[in-house]
């Protein structure tokens, strides 16, 4: 890996759960997958079984509760491939059930905000001249059909912290990023689209938020592979789906003085420069 014929896609938290689904179903179908986790052990299982299937794939390590960490990353992703068709930001925790305690990165930022949202953002920013040079090529956030306003008096929820505000506002931030990238990536050939997957999969974090899972990975996965590699979504950006059909976010996210001030924040927080450099 990576062969130059093939399709080259980097799928974040893909050593557990519905990231390990679709990287695996990637790699069958051809591309080559660079797995991204912080498990060397389960990341190596998920090469494996890529390569199993004949696909190309290989694991890259990157804590992304760490702003250091994940540019690492960018700087490991831009060495190892030549371009890059395909981004999934997937990587997340889960609200962590009723008992949830807040917690804080070494930068002080709200840990479900850093890994769930932020990380994403930085990442996909450094990324952008890669897959801006790989057009047409695509970008697909996984977030969640929970989702909670932002109140940008108090985004570290340092009041009336709970896991699940925690987890929501990362949820709904991603589908706020989303819609602002989208709209200046307009004409580049580089779409961004999320999603949804599906309600309460089987997967770690369900089972540690102690809930009763609904769905399965399977069914998550394919919803998040229609926006990664279908025709269906050719060309289509600035997208929110739940499952496999279109659908309305929250309205914060249709807020574009909010989504501004979230993208200042953001590139703050990110130290980058508002155009993301
Ligand atoms: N499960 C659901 O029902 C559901 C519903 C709606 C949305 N979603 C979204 O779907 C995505 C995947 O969820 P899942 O249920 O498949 O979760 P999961 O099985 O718990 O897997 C989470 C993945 O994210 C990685 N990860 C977690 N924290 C990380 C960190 N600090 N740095 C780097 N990687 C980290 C994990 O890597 P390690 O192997 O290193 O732990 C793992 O690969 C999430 O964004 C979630 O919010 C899930």
């Amino acid at each position: 890996m990576p062969q130059q014929s093939r399709k080259i896609a980097l799928v974040t938290g893909s050593t557990d759960g519905v990231g390990r689904f679709v990287a695996e179903r990637l790699g069958a179908d051809g591309w080559d997958v660079i797995v991204h986790g912080r498990d060397a052990e389960r990341g190596a299982a998920v090469v494996a079984t890529i390569a199993a299937v004949g696909g190309g794939a290989r694991f890259l390590s990157a804590d992304l509760s760490d702003l250091a960490a994940v540019r690492g990353l960018a700087e490991q992703v831009a060495k190892a491939a030549p371009r890059l068709d395909l981004l999934i930001n997937n990587a997340g925790i889960g609200s962590g059930g009723s008992g949830a305690k807040r917690q804080i990165n070494a930068a002080g930022v709200e840990l479900r905000f850093a890994v769930n949202y932020l990380a994403g953002f930085a990442l996909t920013m450094r990324l952008l001249p890669l897959l801006r040079a790989s057009a047409p090529a695509r970008i697909v956030n996984v977030a969640s059909i929970g989702q909670r306003a932002i109140d940008f008096d108090d985004v570290m929820l340092e009041r009336g912290y709970s896991g699940g505000r925690a987890y929501t506002q990362s949820k709904l931030a991603q589908i706020m990023f989303s819609f602002d990238l989208a709209q200046r990536l307009e004409g580049t050939g580089v779409t961004v689209n999320c999603l949804h997957p599906a309600t309460y999969m089987a997967t770690t974090m369900v089972r540690e938020a102690g809930a009763t899972p609904w769905s399965t990975v399977e069914e998550g996965g394919q919803a998040i592979l229609q926006l990664a590699q279908s025709p269906v979504a050719e060309g289509r950006s600035g997208l929110y789906f739940n499952g496999l059909a279109e659908a309305r976010a929250d309205s914060q996210a249709y807020d574009a003085e909010a989504r501004a001030k979230l993208w200042g924040l953001s590139s703050q927080l990110a130290g980058l420069t508002d155009e993301g450099r």
